[in-house]
């Protein structure tokens, strides 16, 4: 099958596209490269590049031709980023996502939109979300891909588009852009620089591994019915706090890193997924935390090549922004 992955040059995306192109699919890529995309994540994959922008037509045009299915990772991600500026996020993930779906609908091919379970907001213990749940965002990221995921099943209803959408949990693994907890704290014990823990540390997160989720989003595009949403949860959750421990134990770094700084205005305290629709299609996570934590921070020992360059030039902008004063009240 000819599968166009947008954002595949991102994290997830490049996972995906390795994945496909390892079952012999023939795959299209379309990203534009922002800060968080990296052509390194896909050196040795097979796969056919274009870059461009999915909020414009032309290129969605170009890169989609002949396409049987279209893959949607391409995305503004972070939630910090998103409260310090959220015009890229309006702009990629609300009006990016009508483009695609514009195209989807001349052309008829198969549309997965992988969304995230930022979108259910904040829920008390005891309690997960459900694919039929309200969206109560919290957070302009939030916001703008649940204006992504309700444009879909608009599409779906209005003109039949063949659409699904994922929800996936907080994901880890290699080739994350280390601005995301896991692989900032990561390489920050690596150099022996602060973790800046947001307020008490307590907030949880449902963890899944990159693989994981992106063979539920496999699942999907192979059984997933149009019109239907699919959470694709981890499993494991864990405080931040515990989370920061292991992190700690496994880099060697000294405990005294551990940095309390002010809170991200409006966070959630806790994200957790019932999966049990997906699980019904055959998908369920096959690494655990522990296994999969230890993985990934032996990558990053290993690929310092992959991330000091990133620690330059805008990273070193937007960490001195985003931590700079918090660090410095403590
Ligand atoms: P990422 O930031 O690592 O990658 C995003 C990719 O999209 C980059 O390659 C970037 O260049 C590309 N991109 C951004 N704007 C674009 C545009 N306008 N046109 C074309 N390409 C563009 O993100 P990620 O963590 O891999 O997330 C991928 C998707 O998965 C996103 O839709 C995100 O909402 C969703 N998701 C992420 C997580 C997570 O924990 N990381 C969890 C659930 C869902
Ligand atoms: P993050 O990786 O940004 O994902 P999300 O906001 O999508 O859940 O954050 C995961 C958790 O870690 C979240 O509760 C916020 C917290 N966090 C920190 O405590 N310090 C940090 O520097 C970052 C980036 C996140």
């Amino acid at each position: 099958m000819r599968i166009l992955v947008t954002g595949g040059a991102g994290f997830i995306g490049s996972h995906f596209v390795r994945h496909l192109a390892a079952a012999g699919e023939d795959v299209v890529v379309l990203d534009k490269l922002t800060y968080s995309g990296n052509p390194a994540n896909l050196e040795g994959v097979a796969h056919e590049f274009h870059a461009g922008d999915i909020a414009d037509p032309d290129a969605v045009a170009r890169a989609g031709k002949g396409a049987e299915a279209i893959v949607n990772f391409a995305a503004e991600t972070h939630v910090d980023r998103s409260i310090l500026a959220a015009g890229e996020f309006i702009t990629t993930d609300v009006m990016g996502t009508h483009v695609l779906l514009e195209w989807a609908r001349e052309s008829g091919a198969r549309f997965v939109h992988v969304s995230t379970d930022e979108v259910y907001g904040d829920l008390p213990p005891g309690v997960s979300s459900r694919e039929d749940d309200p969206l109560r965002p919290s957070s302009p990221y939030a916001a703008s891909k649940a204006g992504g995921d309700l444009q879909v099943l608009a599409y779906v209803r209005t003109y039949g588009v063949n659409a699904s959408i994922t929800r996936g949990s907080n994901t880890y693994g290699t080739h994350q852009y280390p601005e995301k907890m896991i692989p900032l704290f990561v390489t920050n014990a690596l150099e022996g620089e602060p973790l800046p823990v947001y307020g008490d540390g307590r907030q949880t997160r449902d963890w899944l591994h990159a693989e994981d989720h992106c063979a539920g989003i496999e699942t999907v595009l192979r059984e997933g019915a149009p019109g239907e949403v699919y959470n694709v949860g981890g499993g494991e959750e864990l405080e931040n706090l515990e989370v920061t421990r292991r992190i700690l134990e496994l880099t060697g770094a000294d405990p005294g890193l551990v940095r309390h700084v002010d809170d991200r205005p409006g966070h959630d305290r806790r994200y957790s997924l019932d999966s049990s629709k997906l699980a019904g299609l055959g998908w369920k996570p096959t690494r655990g935390f522990e296994e999969g934590l230890a993985e990934t921070v032996a990558w990053y020992r290993d690929r310092r090549d992959w991330w000091e360059p990133i620690k330059s030039g805008e990273y070193r902008a937007y960490y001195a922004e985003q931590y700079e004063a918090r660090l410095k009240s403590t």
